[in-house]
């Protein structure tokens, strides 16, 4: 089979966002869409590699480059997924990779993903998901590189993603046909061994090196019950795997379980608004105590009672508190703690509790991965219904679960009485996101400038109730490689530890997402109303914006 050489021309819109490039699908299945950006990345690798002969294809089209390396491909199983496995297999086998790793049924969740590509040491993977966004033709999709260790690219390389994307003039495929990505085994296309690979094995294998199966077969033996909602995307196949067949939850546990390409429709994203079901459900008398789902590729969670919601922000406080001896896989202790800047302030307290360091960094997931790598902290999460730990280097849903499930067969306590213990130790983080979608993107980023012009003269100033300590925009320097990243919020500081955080999304596909957090601390109310709480913050953030002025919006168009 001969490698073949493909002109093509830029597009001019393929700069990653916060987690890999997101587009609707139909600009995904626009003709060289897909294939000039996964060449780009071969490109950028390849570059960066070579530390720098500028990425430039060599002239005859086999390069050497990749010859011993892996790659994994894998996605959430969304409209699309297939025939974008089928032209990276294509474009991969152009690039000369010596392996390519499918997952079988083109299914693998971003997490297993990350296990896949440490485990197996491949030099990274390429992830097919717009994450928690709806799919179909008229929806979205996405595609994201993750490094060696198993982590998305750093700014740096998908910055150099970006240039790649926009000098391309060329890719290299081949004409093959399609590949059986639906049964295991392995053939050959040109030089490169295409290899179908069970998505569950590693994964599992993982989760039970880190967690006491045993322990927990013993918990749902003595009548545990809860409900997982998979909401139709990739967790479906491994909750029914790890939660019903290892551990013996009984039959039914895992909701929406199989993975459609429209999600049945929904937004499959793990939280109050969309998880209606799940919510339903728990509020039924004689439903499970313990409730969560998880987003289509799997690496967000949502954790309920059947009474109290659990914010992620003290999810991640709550496991942070817990792990060291409800979880063999922490027992030797956590070596610090990371959240983004807009998530709450709640884990920070439990560090300075256990006397160990906890970092603030830009929102993404990607921001972890050195602090990871350095051995600097052992847990990180975000507000986004995201938490994680250093076993792999994405965020993790069904690892949250098994940390809940863990702490709650250790403790024998329903998950309100847990929560409320950590509040009784801690004081409580109020806190809520406000989103405003589809703004006129312009008018949006003018805002968020005229904002920023007020910074200055903020601190000592009086909004309603509230003094201002501090206000900025906040940069953030890695402590481990020195990179600076600018803008990654404005955040506003009042003396009684409140905090307002303002940005604007980087993952829409459709004009500005303003992202308001809210986060008020109290030591001893800590069983109020959160609307109510946070309200007088709202409207602060609010008036500051102009909100009402510039768009005439009433209200967030979504509150997690
Ligand atoms: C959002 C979340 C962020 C998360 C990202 C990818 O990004 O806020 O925490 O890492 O999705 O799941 P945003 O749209 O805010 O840039
Ligand atoms: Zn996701």
């Amino acid at each position: 089979m001969r490698i073949k050489t493909v002109p093509t021309v830029p597009f001019r819109d393929q700069r990653p966002g916060t987690s890999g490039l997101r587009k609707k699908t139909r600009e995904f299945m626009q003709p060289n869409y897909l294939e000039n950006f996964v060449q780009s990345v071969f490109n950028a690798i390849r570059a960066l590699q070579n530390r720098d002969r500028e990425g430039a294809l060599p002239q005859s089209a086999s390069p050497a480059d990749f010859d011993n390396t892996t790659l994994v491909v894998g996605g959430d199983g969304r409209y699309y997924n297939r025939p974008a496995i089928q032209a990276i297999i294509r474009i991969a086998a152009g690039n000369g990779f010596a392996r390519v790793l499918v997952a079988r049924g083109g299914i693998l969740s971003t997490p297993a993903m990350s296990a896949v590509i440490r485990r197996r040491k491949a030099l990274g993977g390429l992830v097919l998901s717009a994450s928690h966004n709806p799919g179909g033709p008229d929806e979205d999709f996405g595609i994201k590189y993750n490094m060696q260790n198993g982590g998305p690219a750093p700014e740096q390389v998908t910055e150099r993603i970006f240039r790649e994307t926009l000098k391309i003039d060329r890719y290299c495929s081949l004409d093959s046909p399609d590949v059986d990505i639906d049964r295991d085994g392995s053939l050959k296309i040109a030089g490169t061994e295409v290899a179908i690979f069970d998505p569950l094995a590693d994964y599992s294998a993982l989760m039970e090196e880190l967690f006491d199966f045993e322990a927990l077969r013993a918990h749902f033996r003595n009548g545990f019950r809860m409900l997982f909602d998979a909401m139709h995307g990739a967790t479906g196949p491994y909750a029914r795997h790890i939660f019903e067949e290892r551990l013996g939850a009984p039959p039914g546990t895992v909701l929406h379980g199989d993975p459609l390409e429209d999600f049945g429709g929904h937004h499959p994203d793990p939280n109050l608004a969309y998880a209606a079901d799940l919510v339903r459900l728990l509020a039924d008398g004689n439903a499970p105590d313990f409730g969560a789902a998880c987003d289509a590729d799997g690496d967000r969670n949502m954790i309920l009672g059947r009474t109290v919601f659990v914010s992620p922000g003290d999810s991640l406080a709550v496991i942070a508190e817990h792990a060291a001896h409800a979880i063999p896989g922490y027992r030797g202790g956590l070596s610090g703690v990371a959240r983004s800047l807009p998530t709450s302030t709640a884990v920070d307290r439990v560090a300075r509790a256990a006397g160990i360091n906890s970092f603030e960094t830009p929102t993404g997931w990607k921001y972890f991965g050195a602090l990871l790598d350095a051995g600097l902290c052992t847990l990180c999460g975000e507000e986004s219904f995201g938490t994680g730990s250093n076993h792999i280097r994405e965020k993790d849903g069904i690892w949250a679960v098994l940390c809940w499930l863990s702490l709650l067969a250790v403790s024998k306590k329903s998950v309100a009485e847990v929560l409320h213990d950590h509040w009784r130790k801690f004081g409580r983080s109020y806190f809520q996101r406000h989103d405003y979608d589809k703004l006129v993107a312009k008018s949006a980023a003018a805002m968020m400038q005229d904002l920023e012009a007020q910074m200055p003269g903020m601190p000592g100033r009086s909004l309603g109730n509230f003094v201002v300590s501090s206000a900025e925009d906040v940069s953030y320097r890695d402590p481990v490689t020195g990179a600076e990243t600018e803008h990654a919020g404005i955040r506003i500081v009042f003396s009684n530890d409140s905090r307002i955080v303002f940005r604007l999304s980087g993952t829409g596909t459709e004009g500005a997402t303003l992202r308001l957090y809210l986060e008020r601390y109290e030591r001893e109310n800590t069983d109020a109303d959160v609307e109510t709480v946070l309200a007088p913050l709202a409207e602060i953030a609010r008036e500051l914006l102009g909100l009402q002025q510039r768009f005439g919006r009433e209200k967030p168009t979504v509150i997690t």
